[in-house]
Protein backbone atom coordinates (compact mmCIF):
# COMPACT_ATOMS: atom_id res chain seq x y z
CA UNK A 1 0.00 0.00 0.00
CA UNK A 2 1.59 3.33 -0.59
CA UNK A 3 0.95 6.79 0.37
CA UNK A 4 1.42 9.69 -0.78
CA UNK A 5 3.88 12.93 0.11
CA UNK A 6 0.96 15.08 -0.79
CA UNK A 7 -1.27 12.83 1.74
CA UNK A 8 1.26 12.66 4.60
CA UNK A 9 1.93 16.62 4.48
CA UNK A 10 -1.87 17.40 4.74
CA UNK A 11 -2.10 15.51 8.18
CA UNK A 12 0.80 15.80 9.75
CA UNK A 13 -0.03 19.49 11.55
CA UNK A 14 -2.75 17.44 12.38
CA UNK A 15 -1.09 14.45 13.83
CA UNK A 16 0.95 17.01 15.04
CA UNK A 17 -1.95 18.91 17.20
CA UNK A 18 -3.19 15.56 17.92
CA UNK A 19 -0.45 13.50 19.47
CA UNK A 20 -0.89 12.52 23.38
CA UNK A 21 1.72 14.87 25.34
CA UNK A 22 1.16 12.67 28.62
CA UNK A 23 2.39 9.58 26.18
CA UNK A 24 5.65 11.92 24.86
CA UNK A 25 6.53 13.24 28.78
CA UNK A 26 6.56 9.42 29.61
CA UNK A 27 9.01 8.72 26.54
CA UNK A 28 10.95 12.38 27.63
CA UNK A 29 11.36 10.71 31.15
CA UNK A 30 13.01 7.48 30.04
CA UNK A 31 15.32 9.50 27.93
CA UNK A 32 16.27 11.68 29.97
CA UNK A 33 19.89 12.23 31.78
CA UNK A 34 21.05 10.62 28.16
CA UNK A 35 23.80 12.59 26.22
CA UNK A 36 23.01 10.46 23.25
CA UNK A 37 20.02 8.47 21.84
CA UNK A 38 19.51 5.91 18.91
CA UNK A 39 15.65 6.03 17.61
CA UNK A 40 14.40 3.48 14.75
CA UNK A 41 11.51 5.28 13.35
CA UNK A 42 10.05 2.26 11.86
CA UNK A 43 7.30 3.16 8.92
CA UNK A 44 8.53 7.09 8.81
CA UNK A 45 6.94 8.05 5.78
CA UNK A 46 8.56 11.68 5.37
CA UNK A 47 9.77 11.93 9.08
CA UNK A 48 6.79 13.03 10.65
CA UNK A 49 7.49 11.64 14.14
CA UNK A 50 11.00 12.51 13.76
CA UNK A 51 9.96 16.23 13.67
CA UNK A 52 7.03 15.74 16.12
CA UNK A 53 10.11 14.12 18.72
CA UNK A 54 12.98 16.27 17.83
CA UNK A 55 12.62 19.33 20.00
CA UNK A 56 11.05 17.34 23.33
CA UNK A 57 14.50 14.98 23.71
CA UNK A 58 16.60 16.66 25.26
CA UNK A 59 20.14 14.72 24.03
CA UNK A 60 22.03 14.39 20.90
CA UNK A 61 19.74 11.94 18.20
CA UNK A 62 20.70 9.75 15.87
CA UNK A 63 17.59 8.50 14.10
CA UNK A 64 17.06 5.35 11.57
CA UNK A 65 14.47 6.38 9.38
CA UNK A 66 13.20 3.08 8.24
CA UNK A 67 10.41 3.08 5.14
CA UNK A 68 9.90 0.75 1.77
CA UNK A 69 9.08 3.95 -0.10
CA UNK A 70 12.05 5.37 -1.72
CA UNK A 71 10.07 8.57 -2.69
CA UNK A 72 9.04 9.20 0.73
CA UNK A 73 12.54 8.39 2.17
CA UNK A 74 13.85 10.99 -0.71
CA UNK A 75 11.70 14.01 1.47
CA UNK A 76 13.14 13.15 4.77
CA UNK A 77 14.92 15.27 6.44
CA UNK A 78 18.79 15.88 6.50
CA UNK A 79 21.13 15.44 9.07
CA UNK A 80 22.36 18.94 11.31
CA UNK A 81 25.08 18.15 13.06
CA UNK A 82 26.50 18.24 15.91
CA UNK A 83 23.79 17.41 18.03
CA UNK A 84 21.23 15.78 15.27
CA UNK A 85 22.31 12.88 12.86
CA UNK A 86 19.82 11.44 10.14
CA UNK A 87 20.27 7.82 8.43
CA UNK A 88 17.58 6.88 5.88
CA UNK A 89 17.08 3.32 5.62
CA UNK A 90 14.97 1.64 2.70
CA UNK A 91 13.35 -1.68 4.32
CA UNK A 92 10.98 -3.72 3.96
CA UNK A 93 9.35 -4.15 7.41
CA UNK A 94 7.30 -6.85 6.75
CA UNK A 95 10.21 -8.97 5.47
CA UNK A 96 12.97 -7.59 7.55
CA UNK A 97 11.91 -6.02 10.44
CA UNK A 98 14.55 -7.28 12.60
CA UNK A 99 16.89 -5.75 10.77
CA UNK A 100 15.72 -2.49 11.73
CA UNK A 101 15.72 -3.29 15.36
CA UNK A 102 19.68 -4.47 15.03
CA UNK A 103 22.37 -2.22 16.30
CA UNK A 104 22.34 0.36 18.88
CA UNK A 105 19.24 1.42 19.34
CA UNK A 106 17.65 3.19 22.16
CA UNK A 107 13.76 3.57 21.62
CA UNK A 108 11.83 2.54 18.54
CA UNK A 109 9.26 4.77 17.27
CA UNK A 110 6.27 4.79 14.54
CA UNK A 111 2.84 6.58 13.67
CA UNK A 112 -0.20 5.99 11.80
CA UNK A 113 1.75 2.36 11.36
CA UNK A 114 0.18 -0.20 13.36
CA UNK A 115 -3.57 -0.10 12.20
CA UNK A 116 -1.68 -1.54 8.94
CA UNK A 117 -0.21 -4.45 10.21
CA UNK A 118 -1.10 -7.95 11.10
CA UNK A 119 -1.36 -9.34 14.65
CA UNK A 120 1.13 -11.92 13.68
CA UNK A 121 3.69 -9.11 12.63
CA UNK A 122 2.26 -7.09 15.83
CA UNK A 123 3.40 -10.09 18.10
CA UNK A 124 6.86 -9.82 16.22
CA UNK A 125 7.34 -6.50 16.66
CA UNK A 126 6.61 -7.08 20.62
CA UNK A 127 8.71 -9.89 21.17
CA UNK A 128 11.91 -8.66 18.84
CA UNK A 129 11.45 -5.52 20.74
CA UNK A 130 11.60 -7.54 23.98
CA UNK A 131 14.44 -9.69 23.05
CA UNK A 132 16.07 -5.93 22.54
CA UNK A 133 14.54 -4.52 25.85
CA UNK A 134 13.15 -1.42 23.83
CA UNK A 135 10.70 1.16 24.86
CA UNK A 136 8.53 1.30 21.87
CA UNK A 137 6.44 4.89 21.18
CA UNK A 138 3.59 3.98 18.85
CA UNK A 139 1.51 7.18 17.52
CA UNK A 140 -1.93 7.67 15.96
CA UNK A 141 -3.12 3.87 15.40
CA UNK A 142 -6.74 4.15 14.56
CA UNK A 143 -9.26 3.27 16.94
CA UNK A 144 -12.77 2.79 15.10
CA UNK A 145 -14.45 5.83 16.87
CA UNK A 146 -15.80 8.60 13.71
CA UNK A 147 -18.20 11.14 14.67
CA UNK A 148 -19.27 13.36 11.45
CA UNK A 149 -21.53 16.29 12.51
CA UNK A 150 -24.35 17.17 10.99
CA UNK A 151 -25.38 13.52 10.82
CA UNK A 152 -26.12 12.07 7.44
CA UNK A 153 -28.68 8.73 7.40
CA UNK A 154 -25.55 6.75 5.33
CA UNK A 155 -22.97 7.85 8.11
CA UNK A 156 -23.17 4.00 9.81
CA UNK A 157 -23.08 2.43 6.71
CA UNK A 158 -20.57 3.97 5.54
CA UNK A 159 -18.16 3.81 8.90
CA UNK A 160 -19.38 -0.15 9.40
CA UNK A 161 -17.84 -0.62 5.67
CA UNK A 162 -14.41 1.87 6.01
CA UNK A 163 -13.76 -0.40 9.57
CA UNK A 164 -14.17 -3.85 7.86
CA UNK A 165 -12.00 -2.30 5.44
CA UNK A 166 -9.33 -1.15 7.58
CA UNK A 167 -9.00 -5.11 8.34
CA UNK A 168 -7.78 -5.69 4.56
CA UNK A 169 -4.23 -6.92 3.39
CA UNK A 170 -2.23 -3.79 3.40
CA UNK A 171 1.47 -5.71 2.89
CA UNK A 172 1.18 -7.38 6.44
CA UNK A 173 -0.97 -9.83 6.59
CA UNK A 174 -4.80 -9.34 7.85
CA UNK A 175 -4.92 -6.05 8.79
CA UNK A 176 -5.82 -5.22 12.96
CA UNK A 177 -6.93 -1.74 11.90
CA UNK A 178 -9.66 -0.54 14.85
CA UNK A 179 -8.35 -3.27 17.01
CA UNK A 180 -4.44 -2.67 16.47
CA UNK A 181 -3.74 -0.11 19.47
CA UNK A 182 -5.49 -2.36 21.86
CA UNK A 183 -3.87 -5.39 20.90
CA UNK A 184 -0.98 -3.99 20.59
CA UNK A 185 -0.70 -2.58 24.22
CA UNK A 186 -1.85 -5.66 26.04
CA UNK A 187 0.78 -7.69 23.30
CA UNK A 188 3.19 -5.01 25.43
CA UNK A 189 2.10 -5.49 28.70
CA UNK A 190 2.17 -9.63 28.30
CA UNK A 191 6.06 -9.23 27.53
CA UNK A 192 6.77 -7.47 30.46
CA UNK A 193 6.06 -3.64 29.28
CA UNK A 194 4.72 -0.81 31.40
CA UNK A 195 2.30 0.49 28.89
CA UNK A 196 1.38 4.52 28.85
CA UNK A 197 -1.46 5.19 26.83
CA UNK A 198 -3.68 7.98 25.57
CA UNK A 199 -6.08 9.63 23.10
CA UNK A 200 -4.81 11.24 19.80
CA UNK A 201 -8.23 12.07 18.06
CA UNK A 202 -8.06 14.27 14.84
CA UNK A 203 -10.63 16.78 15.40
CA UNK A 204 -11.47 18.30 12.02
CA UNK A 205 -12.94 21.80 12.41
CA UNK A 206 -15.36 23.64 9.82
CA UNK A 207 -12.76 25.70 8.28
CA UNK A 208 -10.34 22.57 7.83
CA UNK A 209 -11.87 21.71 4.13
CA UNK A 210 -9.18 20.01 2.40
CA UNK A 211 -8.45 17.75 4.93
CA UNK A 212 -12.43 16.84 5.32
CA UNK A 213 -12.22 16.22 1.37
CA UNK A 214 -9.01 14.05 1.53
CA UNK A 215 -10.73 11.63 4.52
CA UNK A 216 -13.90 11.79 2.71
CA UNK A 217 -13.32 10.62 -0.38
CA UNK A 218 -11.16 8.18 1.46
CA UNK A 219 -13.80 6.44 3.32
CA UNK A 220 -16.01 6.55 -0.22
CA UNK A 221 -13.51 4.84 -1.89
CA UNK A 222 -12.62 2.42 0.95
CA UNK A 223 -16.67 1.67 1.05
CA UNK A 224 -17.08 1.25 -2.28
CA UNK A 225 -14.20 -0.85 -2.18
CA UNK A 226 -16.02 -3.50 0.48
CA UNK A 227 -19.26 -3.48 -1.89
CA UNK A 228 -21.39 -3.55 1.08
CA UNK A 229 -22.56 -0.23 0.50
CA UNK A 230 -24.28 0.56 -3.19
CA UNK A 231 -22.08 2.67 -5.06
CA UNK A 232 -24.75 4.83 -5.63
CA UNK A 233 -25.35 5.54 -1.94
CA UNK A 234 -21.81 6.24 -1.62
CA UNK A 235 -21.79 8.63 -4.12
CA UNK A 236 -24.87 10.29 -3.02
CA UNK A 237 -23.42 10.61 0.45
CA UNK A 238 -19.86 11.79 -0.33
CA UNK A 239 -21.62 14.08 -2.34
CA UNK A 240 -24.27 15.46 0.31
CA UNK A 241 -20.82 15.36 2.91
CA UNK A 242 -18.68 17.29 0.98
CA UNK A 243 -21.66 19.78 0.14
CA UNK A 244 -21.68 20.07 4.10
CA UNK A 245 -17.99 20.92 3.77
CA UNK A 246 -18.37 23.60 1.28
CA UNK A 247 -20.71 25.11 3.25
CA UNK A 248 -18.39 25.30 6.89
CA UNK A 249 -20.74 23.18 8.46
CA UNK A 250 -18.81 20.15 8.71
CA UNK A 251 -16.65 18.71 11.48
CA UNK A 252 -14.95 15.11 11.90
CA UNK A 253 -13.19 13.72 14.87
CA UNK A 254 -11.49 10.31 14.13
CA UNK A 255 -10.33 8.14 17.24
CA UNK A 256 -6.28 7.59 17.29
CA UNK A 257 -4.46 6.51 20.22
CA UNK A 258 -0.85 6.62 21.38
CA UNK A 259 1.09 4.44 23.52
CA UNK A 260 4.55 4.87 25.21
CA UNK A 261 5.64 1.10 26.41
CA UNK A 262 9.02 0.35 28.27
CA UNK A 263 10.41 -2.62 29.51
CA UNK A 264 10.26 -3.10 33.67
CA UNK A 265 12.31 -4.93 35.60
CA UNK A 266 15.35 -7.06 34.93
CA UNK A 267 16.42 -10.13 32.72
C1 LIG B 1 0.27 6.19 7.04
S1 LIG B 1 1.92 6.26 6.52
C2 LIG B 1 2.70 6.93 7.97
C3 LIG B 1 4.01 7.59 7.68
C4 LIG B 1 4.63 8.36 8.87
N1 LIG B 1 4.94 7.49 9.97
C5 LIG B 1 3.71 9.47 9.29
O1 LIG B 1 3.16 9.40 10.40
O2 LIG B 1 3.54 10.42 8.51
C6 LIG B 1 2.45 4.56 6.56
C7 LIG B 1 3.89 4.36 6.16
O3 LIG B 1 4.18 2.96 6.20
C8 LIG B 1 5.08 2.67 5.17
N2 LIG B 1 5.04 1.23 4.90
C9 LIG B 1 3.98 0.49 4.51
N3 LIG B 1 4.34 -0.79 4.34
C10 LIG B 1 5.67 -0.87 4.63
C11 LIG B 1 6.61 -1.94 4.63
N4 LIG B 1 6.27 -3.19 4.29
N5 LIG B 1 7.89 -1.65 4.98
C12 LIG B 1 8.25 -0.39 5.32
N6 LIG B 1 7.40 0.66 5.33
C13 LIG B 1 6.11 0.43 4.99
C14 LIG B 1 4.57 3.53 4.02
O4 LIG B 1 5.52 3.69 3.00
C15 LIG B 1 4.23 4.82 4.76
O5 LIG B 1 5.34 5.68 4.81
Amino acid sequence: MSFSAAWLELREPYDLRARNGAVIEALAARLAGRPSVTIADLACGTGSTFRALKPRIKARQNWRLADNDLSLLARAPESSPPDIHVTAVPIDLNRDLEAALDGPVDLVTTSALLDLISDQWLQRLAVEAAARRLPVYAALSYDGRIEMTPEDASDKKIIAAVNKHQRTDKGFGPALGPEAAKKAVERFERVGYAVVQGPSDWVFAPADREIQNEILSGWAAAARETGDVPLPEVVDWLTRRRDMVAAGRSSIRVGHVDFFAAPTGTR
